[in-house]
């Protein structure tokens, strides 16, 4: 993982559709709760987030209220819309408002193709934990239908996403976005497989440290079982974010976790200097002889030795 790189991401949408929430809660450790009490950004809010070490996301939060949008598009275009990486667009799923928001997404899609054509679009339709269970999916698809008549012509293909501070959705979208802009994914992507097949895990998940985005995950056995979550991953960053709070809170930091469940157990340990490892194995019973013992020494030890592989 050696080299260096920064990279622009923009984050778009109206003002209220919750742009500055969720770039505090996954990059700067707010709970969902302390967003209540973030103001209108003025303009934009740069922020540079070392991630993985190598990479440096820059992150444009331009504030969405009439009187800044205006500028992007007319005197500060070039500024705003050069060099971008990724535009993450925010919408409001309850928005009164929705021709207004997408002539916004319109015009950023337009400005895109002019100043950096090759940018990844990421749509992410907010606030879904205002709308009833049953009717989110239909929204979802009817809204991205719209956008992509909007992006296709300009050459766009997008990628959306569900999002809702007050779960998991968030992590979920924010992992796939920072995955999109990880150049030597593959060879994270084997190297980790390489390692649940030899550890005999039942899976093995890498998360950035201090995000607890998931960059990858690889299965020897549990890819394709539908008994497992579908949403296990994104739901393990949430908690595992909220715990690493609260241990910093105890003036404590998170450095390596066990649990033993009835199905299995799983060892969250530091894999480098700035990702952790998740390795969950199987009951003990199923595994005799093998991988498993009670305080995962011998799964510390994998991990250890997995390291060089990693850096
Ligand atoms: P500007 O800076 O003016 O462009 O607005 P913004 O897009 O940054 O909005 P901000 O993040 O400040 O959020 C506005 C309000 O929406 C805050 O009170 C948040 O608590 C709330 N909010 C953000 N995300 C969600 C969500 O997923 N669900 C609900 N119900 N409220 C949210
Ligand atoms: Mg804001």
């Amino acid at each position: 993982m050696a080299g260096s790189s920064r990279k622009k991401l923009l984050l778009m949408g109206r003002s209220g559709s919750g742009k500055s929430s969720m770039r505090s809660i996954i990059f700067s450790n707010y709970s969902a709760f302390d967003t209540r009490r973030l103001g209108a950004t003025i303009d934009v809010e740069h922020s540079h987030l070392r991630f993985l070490g190598h990479m440096t996301l820059n992150l444009w939060d331009c504030g969405g209220q009439d009187v800044f949008i205006d500028n992007y598009f007319s005197t500060q275009k070039d500024h705003i819309f050069r060099m971008v990486e990724v535009l993450i667009h925010v919408f409001d799923v309850g928005s009164k408002k929705l021709a207004k928001d997408i002539d916004i997404f319109q015009k950023c899609i337009k400005n895109l193709r002019e100043f950096s054509p090759d940018a990844k679009v990421f749509v992410l339709l907010h606030k879904m934990d205002l709308m009833q269970l049953n009717k989110r999916d239909e929204i979802f698809n009817t809204m991205m239908k719209t956008l992509e008549e909007h992006a296709v012509p300009f050459g766009f293909t997008i990628r959306g996403f569900q999002t809702s501070i007050w779960d998991e959705s968030l992590y979920k979208a924010w992992s796939s976005i920072v995955c999109s802009l990880i150049p030597n994914m593959t060879a994270i992507q084997n190297h980790l497989k390489s390692f649940a097949e030899i550890s005999e895990a039942q899976e093995a998940v890498l998360f950035e440290k201090t995000t607890f985005l998931v960059i990858s995950h690889a299965s020897a056995t549990a890819e394709g079982d539908e008994n497992l979550d579908p949403k296990r991953f994104e739901k393990i960053s949430n908690i595992i974010k909220t715990y690493k709070q609260s241990c910093s809170k105890m003036k404590s930091q998170l450095k390596r976790l066990t649990l033993h469940g009835h199905n299995c157990s799983a060892y969250i340990d530091n894999l480098t200097g700035n990702t952790f490892i998740m390795v969950v194995m199987p009951p003990r019973e199923a595994h005799e002889g093998t991988f498993c013992d009670d305080d995962g020494s011998v799964i510390v030890t994998n991990i250890r030795a997995a390291r060089e592989w990693f850096e």
